[in-house]
């Protein structure tokens, strides 16, 4: 029967906001410290104690957006700890990850820093669980007031004449769990009182983020948009595509990233595929109390979540990344595309050494995972016209899982391209694909291939090539629809103009 993917370019003039293609940084494991920073002195090649390999990356990748500084641990950060000249900083202890010492080396300034060097977006999570209202509007007084005033004339001082102009303000994370374990209603009053001294000063007004729902809570969405939904420009909703969902239950098991059979490939692409319903669901509960979509569903959490790495820090969540991370992306990018109504960001955990990272780094060596090959497969789609997209797909099954073999989406940008992305999860069969481009005579036809031999392979410091993106010429066209045979655990992207 095959596969059928019907791609219509009449447009709504809906673009896939570039930020859905964003990144999350905290201070956990080696995410910032042997990942992002290095310190100056460091013999690893830096920019101001940056790392530049990791900037080299992340601009591969139009890296749009980066997160920052958690997580779980921006509910117990305390910014005043991280600025001023560095020698003077007081470490504290990092006690949700690891219970290691954090130096506070790398504060708002560098987080800027690095930023500025990718030509990324800051978003900063301010912190409600144990901070203060006074802190964050001072917190964003000092990013942002330009005149003279304690907080702007401190930033002064620490190294920065202009405002930095934050935009993008979390307010508080996960605060139905390690954010405070509070209920939606207590944080949706909280959120109101928070937010009201979150200021514009002068023209830097601020996108605030509210702590949304964990997983398939619709209960959080629904108080959250009927009390505060109009104080708000997003709801974040984190999920990840992990064997359980309780989160804070370590006893359960995880699962390994890269030993595993069937069983486990089809159960986490299971859970990676649940992600549409969870979308589908908290806009709908959106839609009831913003029918104008001014509020966005922000995916500041989502990706794999495995066993960490045998004789790795249990504190750390070092995971490796395989062909099935890879999917997984794609699965949910192609997700955020198809509501992109709704979903105007998104950003994978984390972005180094940390989760389903973009890179994985060993002293001075750095390695792409398979998962930053998707990001790149799929960087056109930023900020390009969201194609509507419909799939007809076989089905893939492996009892007692099952689920479309194939998932798809399609954007135009605005040199005229059209950028199709899909996937097929059946790591046996190749997946016969018929596209149709309505409106469209397909021309100039480029397409790569992301897939390897195994289910379980991995880019490692030894073998960093391993899993890499290859051309992908075997395309037929006949009556302008495209034949193809996408591989087995492969991730397709074909570009036409
Ligand atoms: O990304 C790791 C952790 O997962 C974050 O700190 C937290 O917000 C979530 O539970």
């Amino acid at each position: 029967m095959g596969n059928h993917i019907i791609v219509e370019t009449a447009t709504n003039g809906c673009r896939i906001d570039k930020n859905v293609y964003g990144h999350f940084a905290e201070h956990l494991g080696q995410c910032i410290y042997d990942g992002v920073w290095v310190g100056e002195d460091s013999p690893v090649s830096n920019i101001r104690g940056i790392r530049t390999d990791i900037v080299e990356a992340l601009k591969g990748i139009n890296a749009p957006i980066i997160r920052w500084p958690g997580g779980c641990f921006a509910d117990e950060y305390h910014w005043k700890d991280g600025v001023g000249p560095r020698s003077s900083r007081a470490p504290i202890v990092n006690s949700h990850w690891g219970g290691i010492i954090e130096s506070n080396d790398f504060g708002t300034h560098e987080f800027f820093d690095l930023c500025d060097l990718v030509g990324a977006e800051p978003y900063i999570c301010g912190n409600v669980g144990s901070g203060t209202v006074h802190e964050m509007q001072q917190w964003i007084e000092y990013m942002n007031w330009s005149d003279s005033t304690e907080m702007s004339e401190w930033r002064r001082r620490n190294g920065r004449e202009e405002p930095f102009g934050i935009k993008y303000f979390g307010i508080g994370n996960e605060n139905w769990g390690c954010g405070g374990m509070m209920s939606a209603e207590a944080y949706a009053e909280l959120y109101k009182k928070y937010q009201t001294y979150v200021r514009t000063y002068g023209d830097y007004s601020i996108y605030k983020i509210a702590c949304g729902p964990k997983n398939d809570d619709y209960h959080w969405t629904d108080v959250l948009m009927r009390e505060a939904g109009n104080l708000m420009d997003g709801l974040a909703l984190h999920y990840y595509s992990r064997m359980f969902s309780s989160g804070s239950n370590t006893t359960e098991r995880r699962g390994s990233a890269t030993e595993f059979e069937e069983d486990e490939w089809a159960l986490i692409l299971r859970k990676a595929h649940d992600t549409e319903e969870l979308v589908r669901r908290h806009s709908a509960i959106m839609d009831r109390y913003d029918p104008d979509r001014n509020v966005s569903l922000v995916i500041d959490e989502w990706g794999t979540w495995f066993e960490v790495e045998p004789e790795t820090n249990p504190g750390f969540l070092f995971q490796q990344n395989t062909v099935r991370d890879a999917i997984v992306a794609s699965i949910s990018l192609n997700i955020f595309n198809q509501y992109a109504e709704r979903v105007r960001m998104a950003n994978i955990a984390q972005t180094v050494n940390v989760l389903q990272a973009m890179v994985l780094t060993d002293g001075p060596r750095l390695v792409k995972t398979p998962t930053y090959h998707v990001f790149e497969m799929y960087k056109k789609h930023q900020g390009a016209r969201k194609l509507l997209t419909t799939v007809d797909s076989e089905v893939y099954r492996y009892e007692p899982y099952e689920m479309d073999k194939v998932t798809a989406s399609a954007s135009q940008s605005d040199d005229g391209s059209i950028l199709v992305t899909l996937n097929n999860v059946d790591p046996h069969t190749a997946a016969s694909v018929a596209l149709t481009i309505r409106g469209h005579e397909p021309r100039n036809i480029s397409a790569r291939v992301l897939t390897s031999g195994r289910m379980q392979d991995h880019n490692t410091f030894a073998e960093p090539e391993k899993v890499t993106p290859d051309a992908f010429t075997a395309i037929n066209v006949k009556d302008s629809v495209l034949h193809f045979d996408a591989p087995p655990q492969s991730v397709v992207a074909i570009t036409l103009l």
